[in-house]
């Protein structure tokens, strides 16, 4: 967590910006190219979702606007109602955030662009991982009694978390909880260098016992991406403002950043990083000094939660991003909602 200025804004790199697409007749272009998933104006009023032309074939013979095109398909803006097969598949997701406590109202505040230390109980769902070289440092957050959610990258052949340090803020409590790994489940489709699908399960070997500061979270089923002025917390014990791991948890609040104005911002740089609707940009104000609420290195693996009707619910785990606290470059989080289905199949289909 920190709020470290990018010392290096590649400022050679905003010349000439041309975007060639190919526009179907019959179908208005949006002014902006939005991305699958995106919220998107209506032909005749309201709100769609920017959605393949393939799974949206209601609103091609409508005509509905253009998005993007994602490969040879334009991606449209649809107007499909909720998908009731999709209800029924998130049900045992639902179930299992009935027994996650609701929001604590002695914590009830928020800092906009700056971060300060959690209090003990605060976020009961976050826990640290311990790894034998203790330089690693990575978070996760609980969401049954036996499995965690973290990042691919937070566990390597060579790095592998040992254990979960739980309910507690500080990373060197000698009392906090301590649960052993049993196992891991690495995605397989997790990619190093494009850094996709950026997510893991971690398996303890006893159960969680559940108390007032362990808790777990609701994971957020929406497949449509969150209006940009929503208020999100990021939290984690990474490099902090003075760039050393933080003892404290430390918490920020971030808001979405639409993800075709991050990968625009992301494309003026040298290094190519091509964003997928599996994952998601934040970025919080910036403080007096320019300096922007923002995750860093070893944030990875924790949570990006957004308080949902009175309870937190994980909404993106924390990947990667370019620099630290950027008030251009945006945090980058695997977006939880897109792999409910890999989630639901090991940890509640067993
Ligand atoms: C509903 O959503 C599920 C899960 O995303 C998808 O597999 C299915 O094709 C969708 N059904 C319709 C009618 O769009
Ligand atoms: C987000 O937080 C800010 C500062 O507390 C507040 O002004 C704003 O209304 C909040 N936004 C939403 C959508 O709740
Ligand atoms: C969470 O949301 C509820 C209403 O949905 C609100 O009453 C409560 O104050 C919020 N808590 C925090 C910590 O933002």
């Amino acid at each position: 967590m920190t709020q470290r200025t990018w010392l290096l804004l590649p400022l050679v790199a905003f010349g000439v910006m041309c975007r060639m697409s190919i526009v179907s007749r019959g179908i208005l272009r949006l002014d902006v190219d939005r991305y699958e998933g995106e919220p998107c104006p209506l032909k005749n009023d309201g709100t769609g979702v920017c959605r393949k032309s393939s799974q949206c074939r209601q609103s091609v013979r409508n005509g509905e606007r253009h998005c993007e095109f994602e490969g040879n398909e334009p991606v449209i803006c649809c107007a499909m109602p909720p998908n009731v097969t999709y209800e029924a598949f998130t049900r045992v997701v639902q179930q299992a955030c009935n027994s996650a406590r609701g929001i604590d109202s002695k914590f009830d505040f928020h800092v906009i662009g700056d971060t300060v230390a959690a209090q003990v109980g605060e976020f009961p769902f976050v826990g640290l991982l311990m790894y034998e070289n203790e330089q690693i440092r990575c978070g996760t957050s609980i969401i049954s009694e036996r499995f965690l959610l973290t990042a691919a990258h937070c566990i390597t052949n060579k790095t592998r978390p040992i254990a979960v340090l739980l309910g507690t803020n500080e990373a060197t409590d000698g009392d906090a909880d301590r649960y052993e790994t049993a196992r891991v489940f690495r995605h397989k489709g997790y990619n190093s260098l494009t850094k996709q699908n950026d997510i893991a399960l971690i398996e303890l070997k006893s159960p969680i016992r559940m108390n007032s500061h362990i808790q777990p979270i609701c994971l957020h089923t929406d497949l449509i991406d969150l209006p940009t002025t929503t208020n999100m917390t990021v939290m984690g014990w990474g490099i902090d403002n003075s760039d050393k791991t933080s003892n404290f948890l430390l918490k920020g609040t971030v808001n979405p950043i639409l993800r075709s104005v991050c990968q625009s911002r992301f494309d003026n740089t040298i290094r190519k990083i091509k964003l997928s609707t599996n994952q998601m940009c934040a970025l919080g104000d910036q403080n007096i000094n320019g300096r922007a609420t923002d995750t860093c290195e070893g944030d990875s693996g924790g949570p990006l939660v957004i308080n949902h009707s009175g309870k937190y619910h994980l909404v993106g785990i924390t990947s990667f991003g370019f620099g630290c606290g950027s008030e251009y470059f945006a945090g980058i989080y695997t977006r939880v909602s897109s792999y409910l289905d890999w989630i639901i199949e090991r940890v509640w289909q067993k």
